[in-house]
């Protein structure tokens, strides 16, 4: 039996449809759909938080995961990226205010608002910028608009947000999309099931 993390939300539907092209699972959530947990042949699908899809694949109890690589980042777990499945694109950036220009670059403790404050830390770290990072949960935007920060650290995936309310990139910092991921044992000890399923992956991207 292999097990699978797969996220919920923004990515599920193209997980889903993947899985269906592929044989693999039938599955199709609703709204309202309250399973955490569906079970078709010889697969398990746990159905996850994005951000605990690592946690679940690092642990073990899943082997393979499905997750953007914003989260693969962020939260830093040792597994291993199989595959760039190639939807879900995006980029990790930091945005201010237009009005600012780059004025970012001279301030000497900079207030960074973000939901990815290990992706921010290690990118001001990485230019040797001092930063006080301001974790957000949502709506992250808000931050130089109020003033509660310098710039923040984002998802752009059109760049509407930030259009609509004044901001704009100054620094895009990865490109992002969604990742086939594996737990380093099962890797190894279920290395012909996962290849299969690795192969499948891939020439779905390439179609
Ligand atoms: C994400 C991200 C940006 C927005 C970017 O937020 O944090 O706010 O999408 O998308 P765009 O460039 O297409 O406008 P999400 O929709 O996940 O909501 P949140 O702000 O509540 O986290």
């Amino acid at each position: 039996m292999l097990t699978f993390a797969l996220s919920k939300g923004r990515l599920a539907d193209k997980i889903l449809d993947m899985l269906r092209k592929l044989n693999l699972c039938d599955l199709t959530i609703e709204d309202d759909d309250r399973r955490l947990v569906v079970e078709s042949g010889n697969y398990r699908f746990y159905l996850a938080k994005p951000s605990d899809v690592p946690t679940f694949v690092d642990s073990g109890v899943a082997d393979l995961g499905v997750v953007g690589k914003d989260t693969v980042l962020e939260e830093n777990r040792d597994i291993t990226q199989v595959l760039d499945l190639g939807f879900g694109k995006c980029r990790m950036c930091v945005c201010g205010k237009v009005s600012d220009g780059d004025k970012y670059k001279y301030i000497s403790n900079l207030r960074v608002a973000t939901k990815y404050p290990h992706i921010a830390k290690e990118y001001f770290d990485s230019i040797d910028q001092n930063t006080t990072i301001i974790k957000l949960n949502g709506s992250v935007e808000l931050g130089p608009v109020s003033g509660l920060s310098d710039v923040i650290v984002d998802i752009v995936e059109s760049g509407r947000t930030l259009k609509e309310n004044g901001l704009e990139v100054k620094e895009v910092i990865h490109d992002l999309s969604a990742r086939l991921v594996a737990n380093n044992a099962s890797l190894k000890t279920k290395y012909d099931e996962i290849s299969e399923i690795i192969k499948g992956f891939e020439k779905l991207v390439k179609e």
